[in-house]
């Protein structure tokens, strides 16, 4: 059985067991729909259910449907107009097809003939997706089994997830080297998506496309089209997409030998990124690896002069949070937050985050199988840096240097990394890179 094959097997066995375990007798997934602007013709993005995406490699089909029973072939409804205005989806072909019973409709509406079965029905999907006497209510104790579930991958995954990261970091060697030659965002955007062969609507998420202070603002949401003047720093969170899989990186550059302290901050939270990623292990709570990059990072403010503090000290004043706001990562797959990060168990009783650190968006207990991101950051937001000055801590601040690096924004670095059961972690991205060298 190849790879495909034994996903779809290993889904078949966990929906069968999550629907005795929760009371229905068939799984109904809607794809989803397209949907408009406001007054407008013209329509949103769309965006696939990502239940739909875990059984099929289909990311641009709207209207389509998947049936999960015990005991039988996946049924897929797969909608295919006959549609002159746009490219309708096309005959179906993959190995998928030979693995379900297929039913091709040309009108939306046709499906709930193939949907309406007898017994209890789990239907799954955005309310907008509702057919006649078809209509999504997302049981909470099943979608919990499911997305407990799914935070561990597939072999076949894995192979998704390793060929979306080999798509983006050959993007980002493209991207550098667009900023090493003095782009504006704009022009390095652009030779990212040439090079990754992805356009705009293929992105899993809004490349984050920063020179300079812009590097500080964490989710940078524009491209500049003017050359800077100066071209000092440059930070790029892009990823890829195969098959529906996403990949999250983030890589931080500077205009290589041009300024020793930002250089020597770049090269330290390096070294802090690589120990961390080696903290990704089987039975490690990600909450204490989150912790452990706030005490890696108090220790890089004080070896670089930053901040003139014992690290417990920094720590306890929470000066950390300050330079390093975010979490240190999340589950990653067909989503780039995947769900169920905060699963304690497979019922849905919530791991809590730690007290003072809102924004960690995982705070489960590694498993083998699971794909997560470790993505340290330092940055100078003037915001949070006048909270600061304004608090007990500003003595101990060496705020010519803070001023002097805030010229360079900030740094994050951001691995795709898988946990394995047994020895140290695969890391997707590095191993990317090494790939093309
Ligand atoms: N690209 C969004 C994130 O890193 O979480
Ligand atoms: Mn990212
Ligand atoms: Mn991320």
């Amino acid at each position: 059985m190849n790879t495909y094959a034994q996903h779809l097997t290993l889904l078949q066995t966990q929906a069968e067991s999550a629907l005795a375990r929760s009371g229905f007798d068939a799984l109904l997934i809607a794809s989803g729909i397209e949907k408009f602007a406001f007054l407008g013709d013209r329509p949103y993005l769309f965006a696939p259910n990502p239940h739909f995406k875990h059984w099929l490699p289909l990311s641009n089909h709207p209207h389509s449907w998947i049936v999960v029973r015990p005991g039988h072939k996946p049924r897929v409804v797969y909608f295919q107009p006959d549609d002159y205005w746009h490219v309708p989806p096309s005959q179906p072909t993959g190995e998928w097809v030979e693995l379900v019973e297929l039913i091709v409709i040309g009108r939306a509406e046709d499906a709930a003939a193939h949907l309406k079965l007898t017994g209890r029905l789990a239907i799954v999907g955005e309310a907008d997706a509702a057919l006649d006497g078809v209509v999504p209510n997302n049981p909470p104790d099943l979608l919990n089994l499911l997305h407990y579930q799914r935070a561990r991958k597939s072999g076949y995954e894995l192979a998704q997830m390793r060929a979306a990261s080999g798509r983006a970091a050959i993007a980002h060697l493209a991207a550098r080297d667009a900023f090493m030659a003095g782009a504006s965002e704009a022009e390095i955007h652009r030779a990212y998506l040439v090079a990754s062969g992805h356009t705009d609507r293929d992105l899993p998420y809004g490349n984050i496309v920063a020179l300079n202070e812009h590097c500080a603002v964490l989710h940078y949401q524009y491209q500049d089209v003017q050359r800077p003047p100066e071209s000092r720093s440059f930070l790029i969170d892009a990823g890829a997409q195969v098959n529906g899989y996403a990949s999250d990186i983030t890589r931080t550059w500077s205009s290589q030998g041009r300024d020793a302290d930002f250089d020597a901050l770049l090269a330290a939270m390096e070294k802090a990124q690589l120990a961390l990623v080696d903290e990704v292990r089987d039975g490690v709570d990600y909450r204490d690896i989150h912790l452990s990059t706030h005490r890696r990072i108090a220790a890089i403010l004080q070896s670089q002069g930053i901040v003139k503090m014992s690290v417990e000290a920094m720590l306890e004043q929470r000066v950390t949070s300050i330079f390093m706001p975010h979490g240190i990562g999340h589950l990653l797959g067909l989503q780039v937050h995947d769900v169920g990060g905060f699963m304690e168990d497979e019922h849905g009783a919530v791991a809590p985050k730690p007290e003072g650190h809102p924004y960690l968006r995982l705070t489960r207990k590694l498993q083998a199988g699971m794909v997560v991101t470790i993505e340290p950051g330092l940055y100078f937001i003037p915001t949070l840096l006048r909270q600061l000055r304004a608090g007990p801590a500003s003595a101990a601040v060496n705020w010519p240097l803070v001023e002097h690096l805030s010229r360079f924004g900030g740094i994050r670095i951001e691995d795709d990394v898988v946990c394995r059961a047994e020895g140290g972690p695969e890391n997707l991205t590095r191993d990317a890179f090494a790939a093309l060298v």
